[in-house]
């Protein structure tokens, strides 16, 4: 029977093993991770992972080929194959602070990998290790030399980056529009992507496996996080340009993308990009070009990151200027605090960034968001009020939240915002009513019908707007 051990049972790591537990009856998974609590909710009935669908894939697995374990030593050492699927944030200080991907988690599961299969084995047999996290191009090179530097065991390292997306998450597992190997150009490395191949032949149709070197399979990973934020930030560039035109973002988004070599998808402008993946993988992008001489790379990936951040600092500016250029002691309702709609997961999240700049205006936020816990909208909320003399409140509902509310800004597109009472929230505020939708989720048209003062991201400004704003 071919073992399997996964080193972290992160976002990454969890999800994907127990889809390959499911998928692969004949396979032990062995999920192992130094978090004594992440281990417990793994093996309790309340996962430490929120994704439709992954509870019963645990269920049906879990005890049967599919363990979760705290004993990381003894199961590296059992393997064939061991993914490391470890975090890898971008770095808050030192050496390439902001910018470079912090490798330090990374590094101690090799020394783990070296050690454990070091001790164990004769040499006889040939471990695979399998690089599951985002990590810059030629990561590989280091846990080569990590291993060799232990000695003692037979390995070959191959990539294999995960593409699944948050809130979908066992779908994209099941149903993945690629899998990608990439390794050596060797005997050894040809067998160990083929080994990798087999797992995945399992339920992945041959033609949606890709294999490529080594470099390769790292760089795609963060070049194709980095091309979908490059994406966002053009479309959302062109929204700032809208808005001083009279064009509208939608319409242009859509005859771009008719477009067949250009696609319609990830073209949505919006108040910015968030979550934990795509402006750490930008910027590791970013320092990867820096490293290796290309300066010109470099400063164009990071322009994809400026562009966000311009995003959201002129949302901010739309909302203080329109509300006469103070929104001090005003309540502004902030609806959605997750990073995007589907998810309780405000890592990142654009809405925070924008109730950060409201507090350090002195407003008075009213959160509501329906997934996100009110112990985490607190936690995020307290975090962005900093030294600002703003307060927040987490309210129960929409309407709560924009009780007596100058302004309401839509900042995560959940469905339920689309199909709120207006008429009843336009009753409940203060005069004007302004409604800022970040995500182009209300009906502007209706919205002013009713009496809102409305601006929506890249959307032609009525009266109000292009006359006491600047953007
Ligand atoms: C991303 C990648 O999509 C996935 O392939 C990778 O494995 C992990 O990172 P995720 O972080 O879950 O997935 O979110 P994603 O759906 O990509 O959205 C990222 C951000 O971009 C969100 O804040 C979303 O609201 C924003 N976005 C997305 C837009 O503003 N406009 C769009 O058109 C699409
Ligand atoms: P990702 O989103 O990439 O999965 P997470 O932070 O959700 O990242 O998960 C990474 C997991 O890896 C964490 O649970 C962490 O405890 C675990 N981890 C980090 N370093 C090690 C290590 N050396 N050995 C075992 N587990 C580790």
């Amino acid at each position: 029977m071919v073992k399997i051990c996964c080193i972290g049972a992160g976002y990454v790591g969890g999800p994907a093993m127990a889809v390959l537990a499911l998928k692969c009856p004949a396979i032990e998974v062995a999920v192992v991770d130094v978090s004594r609590p992440r281990i417990d909710a793994w093996n309790s009935d309340r996962l430490p992972v929120l994704e439709p669908g992954l509870d019963a894939v645990v269920r049906a697995c879990r005890g049967r080929n599919l363990s979760i374990s705290a004993d990381v030593d003894r199961h590296v050492a059992d393997a064939d194959i061991v993914f490391v699927s470890v975090n890898t944030p971008t770095k808050a200080s030192g050496l390439g602070e902001g910018r470079a991907p912090d490798l330090a988690y990374w590094e101690s599961a090799a020394r783990v990998v070296a050690a454990a299969a070091a001790s164990s084995r004769s040499g006889a047999k040939n471990t695979v290790v399998v690089e599951k996290s985002a990590v810059p191009v030629r990561t590989a090179e280091a846990m080569e030399r990590i291993l060799v530097a232990h000695g003692g065991c037979a390995f070959e390292v191959v990539s294999n980056p995960e593409f699944f997306a948050e809130g979908t998450a066992v779908r994209d597992l099941l149903c993945p529009d690629r899998v990608l190997i990439g390794g050596r150009d060797t005997d050894a490395g040809r067998s160990a992507v083929r080994a990798l191949r087999d797992v995945y032949a399992h339920w992945v149709p041959e033609d949606r496996i890709l294999t490529t070197s080594l470099w390769s399979a790292e760089l795609s990973k963060v070049a194709a996080n980095a091309f979908l934020a490059q994406r966002v930030s053009s479309v959302n560039a062109i929204s700032a340009l809208c808005e001083a035109t009279g064009a509208d973002v939608s319409d242009v988004a859509r005859a771009v993308g008719g477009d067949g070599r250009v696609g319609g998808g990830f073209l949505s402008a919006g108040v910015g990009f968030g979550g934990p993946r795509l402006q750490k993988d930008v910027l590791c992008l970013a320092y990867a070009c820096e490293c290796n001489g290309v300066p010109e790379a470099a400063e164009y990936w990071r322009q994809v990151v400026a562009v966000n951040e311009y995003q959201k600092s002129r949302f901010v500016r739309r909302v203080v200027s329109s509300m006469f250029s103070t929104v001090a002691g005003k309540k502004v309702a902030v609806l959605g605090l997750a990073f995007k709609k589907g998810v309780g997961d405000t890592r990142g999240s654009p809405a925070v960034d924008v109730c950060r700049g409201l507090l350090g205006d002195g407003a008075h936020v009213s959160v509501y968001d329906p997934m996100v816990s009110e112990k985490q909208a607190r936690r995020d909320t307290a975090a962005a009020a900093g030294k600002g003399k703003g307060a927040v409140h987490v309210a129960r509902d929409a309407y709560e939240a924009a009780q007596g509310a100058h302004g309401l800004c839509v900042l995560t597109e959940w469905d339920e915002f689309r199909a709120l009472d207006y008429r009843r929230v336009f009753d409940g505020m203060q005069r004007p009513a302004f409604v800022f939708d970040g995500r182009n989720v209300v009906d502007v048209g209706k919205l002013r019908e009713i009496g809102f003062v409305v601006y929506a991201v890249g959307k032609p400004l009525d009266d109000w707007l292009s006359k006491s704003t600047r953007n």
